[in-house]
């Protein structure tokens, strides 16, 4: 065959030219398929990662499974409602979330972080014990304590387990070690919320206040009277985070709720009852895996004994009786 004018334009040697580089197109794109599914690009493996001996899968399970994605983006899937989740293990860290998640409809205090501090696996994870150390390798929860710690919080309590929060936990740190190319971008704007929108917002206390209220306070003065006491233990359950969990009435909310508990009956998980005396009521404040409430998990509320002395647990106490 020939080109217009009657000359050979080479049209045989021209189709094989074009072939060839298709060819050659087509080897590059699936090498190039294929390489994307290696597991060698020096991606985070889920398998490999681990919190407090859950792994990643297991907590992207149960992050389905509580349908996190339905108010949350992680790596640029979900909803907007939340906040994108992609970081949030490296900016916050494990004991923030540990404190978080169990009482999500409250931001947690620093006293409720150092209560996870003393973890053997968050200890581990964040390689210290010290809140102030901690407070500085993550930044992210340094900034939370202090501008929201002790608020309400727009998430509603959800009722995780303690190895499905380990288990979350996990695949959080998943995600942040996963290479996501700079996603999500950092917003702009300060993450503090104008005070009109926040519902029953104590004023927010600088860190400096936060860090204080969390060291357990001194002995108060032995002349106390009946009322300091109790206004002191209504503080302190302010300062340590219980009331993210414990409603002062009767409501159930994470925990049991306090109101006309002291003095009665308690059914226990076990089948056994017993009456909430002040040894009861200590016990299960210092030690509260030892006598589970009929109905509620155990293993979600922290113990608080390394963190309340003599004195404060009287106000405790003598608080709780006066509800
Ligand atoms: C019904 C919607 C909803 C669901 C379901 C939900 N969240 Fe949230 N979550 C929120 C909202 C809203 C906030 C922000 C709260 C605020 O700003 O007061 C939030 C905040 C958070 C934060 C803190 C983020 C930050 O940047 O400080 C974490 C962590 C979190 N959620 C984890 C989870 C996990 C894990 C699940 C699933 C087990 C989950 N959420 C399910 C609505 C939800
Ligand atoms: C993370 C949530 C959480 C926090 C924080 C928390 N608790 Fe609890 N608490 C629970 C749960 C869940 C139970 C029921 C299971 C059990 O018995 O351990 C409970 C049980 C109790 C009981 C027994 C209640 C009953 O009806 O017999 C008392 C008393 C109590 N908590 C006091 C406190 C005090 C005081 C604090 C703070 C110093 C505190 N809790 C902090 C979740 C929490």
């Amino acid at each position: 065959m020939s080109c217009l004018n009657g000359t050979d334009c080479h049209e045989t040697a021209k189709r094989r030219t074009a072939l060839a580089v298709l060819a050659l197109m087509m080897a590059i794109f699936l090498l190039l398929s294929a390489w994307s599914f290696l597991p060698s690009r020096g991606q985070a493996e889920p398998e490999e990662i681990q919190y407090g001996g859950a792994g990643a899968v297991e907590g992207k399970r149960v992050f389905q499974a509580y349908n996190c994605m339905g108010c949350h983006t992680i790596v640029g899937n979900g909803a907007y409602f939340g906040p994108d989740l992609t970081r949030i293990y490296a900016d916050a860290g494990a004991s923030w979330l540990a404190a978080f998640l169990p009482s999500a409809g409250g931001w947690p205090t620093a006293a409720a972080v150092r209560v996870q501090l003393q973890n053997a696996a968050a200890k581990k994870d964040a390689g210290t014990a010290d809140l102030q150390a901690y407070l500085q390798r993550y930044p992210g929860a340094a900034e939370r304590l202090e501008k929201r710690g002790g608020q309400h919080s727009l998430m509603p309590n959800l009722p995780l387990s303690a190895r499905e929060i380990t288990a979350l936990i996990a695949f959080l740190k998943y995600a942040s070690a996963m290479n996501t190319e700079g996603w999500p971008p950092k917003p702009r704007e300060d993450r503090r919320i104008p005070a009109q929108f926040l519902q029953k917002a104590s004023a927010p206390a600088p860190a400096s206040q936060i860090m204080a209220a969390a060291v357990p306070s001194a002995a108060p003065a032995p002349a106390a009277q009946a009322q300091d006491i109790v206004a002191l233990g209504r503080k302190l359950v302010t300062e340590l985070g219980c009331v993210a969990c414990h409603a002062t009435d009767q409501k159930r909310t994470v925990g049991p709720g306090w109101g006309g508990l002291a003095g009665h009956e308690v059914e226990l998980a076990d089948g056994t009852t017993v009456t909430a005396d002040e040894a009861y009521l200590v016990r299960s404040i210092r030690q509260p895996d030892d006598q589970i409430v009929k109905g509620y998990p155990p293993h979600v509320m922290p113990s608080y004994d390394a963190l309340i002395d003599e004195a404060d647990m009287k106000a405790i106490v003598a608080y709780l009786r006066s509800l």
